[in-house]
């Protein structure tokens, strides 16, 4: 899977040439400095609209019929009673003409948007649209369907065993096994002193976004209207477009706010298709949004994955081989966002020899989908761990054995050089505010509570953001100043950085610029918000279109005032003579300005280096304190030390840094996704309080991030790298080397609960 294949999606303009790019910043005031959110107040008052806060006169509900068996036939499907419910306004199943399109899941593979031949329990096979969400919730079960059960497979292991049932017509397995290798890794094997194997496993995790999927849809003739909470608004234009046979033009996707993705929402779903098809057939808006229940059944998860790691390292800490061999699944159909999982095995640590296999096999579940840092948790739990017991095995610091495998180039993508690699500062940086060199010499207890600390680290895949991207900004006679992009801020405060910027280059109050965002009808085009590429893709874009705003500002006040403009400058709302401040004007007596009306800078995200490479890297280090009695685990506290390059707003990059520890306890400690694989093959944990997330209380209130900043002008004009995925990747492993730290246990299948815990905590006192 490469990187660009799950977040963008459909035609990509091409991007004008930029013009000539503000040098980068030698000091800010603005931007770096810790800033509450532009649009704080309209989100914590309920003012603002999120999609599905929205209501439109004459609107209709919306609700799907969905599978209830892991893998069935349709054999009966009878909607007549469900006609004549109260309030129903349509029905559609498989056989109306107008349902006759194809749903795309991936790699070229689609499904009817109605299906009879159902591959997981959440499978869609009728829509009815009502008066109220009641009377369409009504009307489903007043749909009478009959199912002919078929066998169902539900884990990837098991689907690939010789006799499994089979999961589809076609057979389990998805694809060639896909193999990955440089050096020779025997050798490499050969001339290490110690060699040491293991197998670790996750299981699947659902996003549980805050706001639930869905969507409203609206038809103005032949133009379609969609407000859906959603990652990218363009990027789910063009899938509309393409499933429903219309003209880009006639989609119009309008998603200003939305309550969490996680890559569940870089592009829209059947459901909105659903809802469409109601909308036209009724004439009538309709408003369509899942339940809990759908959500966790057919919305998107991080894949699982079965790994076997082993890896070979001489007593100096020269890592010689890595061998990985990763089993996983996409679910029923290839949704999207699985795989990657050996690349942080193939390109994080220095190493000649290395070898991966991937086999991917179809199960009956629900279909994967991007989710935060695709691949990368999943194989940082595998290799991280790996990392602690080699250093162990030579009696090394975990931390030293890391530093003394850095590498400036990417291994895995032909030794392309890094523009900045801040993995050595992540290391010593975090350890040093952590106190880790304290904190490892301290006892574990020898009471029942034992402590101990562990660290991880990580790279991300992407996270260097590139074009396309258009971003307006626009200065009124006024001086006041409107921001105009297509990006979507999809919780993690694009805009207020946005503003952020326009205010460091324009010298205006950041709290006033007005934005408008995430509408492919009056914003620009943007690729979807993901893959930590929102910042490193549109900042740059933001910066060139206020600097060009405010080229012309001192062009036009040079022009009033009889100056050369190189001796201007902007502070507090003036343009004025470096060396004589009083020679000068206020932005609203800019004659030209006034004459104009509006003075316009646009910005394009230019292209990145070529031969090199742009991520983000980070280490994380936690202490956790463990009842050897239960087996519980209290995370006591988090320091992670990330090099996002520039840091644009401290306030969000530390809610970045702790809402994706957050998730990391989450997918390392408390989140799996059970079937029932021996007799049904539903989800039996499908609600959030059988699915299990991490409260307030399973999270430290001591978390510190330290952000690593190398002034990295190479990777672009802000130099600003992805934080947004790397921030999760390497915390469950963390945690599992502090356990082991406190232990002497080592636990290698996700979650690390008391469930597991217990049993291997007494099976170790009984040893
Ligand atoms: Mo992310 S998984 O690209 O939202």
């Amino acid at each position: 899977m490469s990187n660009e294949t799950y977040y963008i999606e459909g035609p990509v303009p091409e991007t004008p040439e930029p013009g000539e790019y503000p040098s980068p910043w030698k000091t800010t005031e603005v931007v770096g400095t810790r800033r509450p959110r532009v649009d704080a107040y309209e989100r914590v008052s309920g003012a603002a609209r999120y999609p599905s806060d929205i209501v439109l006169p004459d609107m209709l509900y919306g609700a799907i019929l969905r599978c209830p068996h892991a893998h069935a036939r349709v054999t009966t499907l009878d909607v007549e009673a469900a006609r004549s419910m109260p309030g129903v306004a349509a029905i559609l199943t498989d056989t109306d003409a107008e349902a006759q399109l194809k749903w795309p899941w991936g790699q070229g593979e689609s499904s009817p948007i109605f299906v009879r031949e159902c591959l997981f329990e959440g499978e869609t096979v009728a829509a009815v649209a009502a008066e109220t969400p009641h009377q369409a919730h009504d009307a489903l079960r007043a749909i009478r369907v009959e199912y002919e059960v078929l066998p169902h497979v539900s884990d990837h292991d098991a689907a690939l065993a010789d006799g499994a049932p089979k999961a589809r017509e076609t057979g389990n397995r998805q694809g060639e096994v896909e193999s990955y290798s440089r050096g020779d890794v025997e050798a490499g094997f050969a001339a290490a002193d110690v060699v040491l194997e293991a197998e670790y496993s996750t299981p699947y995790e659902i996003h549980n976004p805050m706001e639930l999927h869905g969507a409203v849809a609206r038809w103005d003739g032949n133009r379609l209207t969609i407000w859906e909470s959603l990652q990218g608004v363009y990027s789910s234009q063009a899938r509309l477009a393409s499933v429903l046979g219309l003209p880009l033009a006639n989609v119009t996707v309008s998603n200003p706010y939305m309550g969490g993705g996680f890559g569940s929402k870089l592009n829209t779903s059947k459901h909105t298709v659903i809802a469409a098809l109601l909308a036209k057939k009724t004439a009538r808006p309709v408003k369509l949004f899942l339940s809990r229940e759908e959500e966790q059944l057919a919305t998107g998860n991080r894949p699982g994955v079965t790994m076997r790691l082993k890896a070979g390292v001489t007593n100096d800490g020269t890592l010689t081989a890595f061998e990985f061999h990763g089993v996983s699944s996409a679910g029923a159909y290839p949704g999207g966002g699985a795989g990657l999982n050996d690349w942080q095995v193939r390109d994080l640590y220095a190493c000649d020899n290395v070898r991966c296999t991937n086999e991917s096999a179809f199960i009956n579940a629900g279909p994967s989908r991007p989710f935060r840092a695709p691949g990368h948790p999943q194989g940082s739990w595998a290799l991280e761990q790996m990392m602690d017991a080699l250093a162990r095995a030579i009696d090394m610091d975990p931390v030293e054995l890391r530093l003394a495998n850095l590498t400036t180039v990417s291994q895995a993508r032909g030794n392309q050089p890094y523009t900045s690699t801040g993995l050595r500062e992540c290391l010593v940086e975090g350890a040093k505010a952590f106190g880790w060199a304290e904190a490892t010499k301290k006892p574990a207890g020898s009471g029942h509570l034992r402590r101990g600390v562990g660290v991880a680290a990580c790279s991300w895949i992407a996270g260097g953001g590139g074009p396309p991207s258009t971003v307006i900004v626009k200065m009124f006679s006024d001086g006041s100043v409107n921001l105009n992009m297509g990006a979507s801020d999809i919780g993690t405060g694009t805009k207020t950085w946005a503003a952020m910027i326009v205010a460091e280059e324009l010298d205006v109050p950041a709290d006033g610029i007005q934005i408008e965002n995430a509408d492919t009808a009056t914003t620009q085009y943007a690729t979807p918000s993901g893959g930590s590429k929102t910042v490193p893709t549109e900042s740059p874009a933001v910066r060139e279109a206020a600097y060009r705003v405010r080229q012309q500002l001192v062009a036009l006040a040079a022009e009033q005032l009889g100056v050369e403009p190189e001796v201007l400058t902007l502070g507090d709302g003036r343009v004025f003579k470096e060396d004589d401040a009083d020679t000068g004007l206020a932005f609203r007596d800019i004659e030209g300005l006034r004459r104009r009306g509006v003075v316009v800078g646009v910005g394009y995200r230019g292209a990145n280096p070529e031969g090199k490479v742009v991520n983000p890297f980070a280490a994380q280090f936690c202490e956790v304190e463990v009842n050897t009695r239960t087996g519980e685990i209290r995370v006591l506290r988090f320091v992670g030390a990330h090099d996002s390059g520039r840091v644009l707003n401290r306030l969000t990059y530390d809610n970045q840094v702790f809402g994706g520890i957050a998730m990391g306890i989450g997918f390392g400690m408390t989140e799996e996704r059970i079937l029932d694989a021996n007799q049904t093959g539903k989800m039996v944990n499908i609600s959030l309080h059988d699915y299990q997330m991490p409260t307030a209380m399973d999270v430290p209130a001591d978390m510190a991030a330290v952000p690593i900043d190398l002034g990295d002008s190479e990777a672009n004009a802000t130099s600003a790298k992805g934080l947004g995925e790397p921030v999760t990747i390497p915390t469950a492993a963390a945690i599992a080397n502090a356990f082991f730290d406190a232990t002497g246990v080592r636990v290698t299948h996700t979650p690390l609960n008391p469930v597991q815990t217990a049993a291997l905590l007494a099976a170790k006192r009984e040893a």
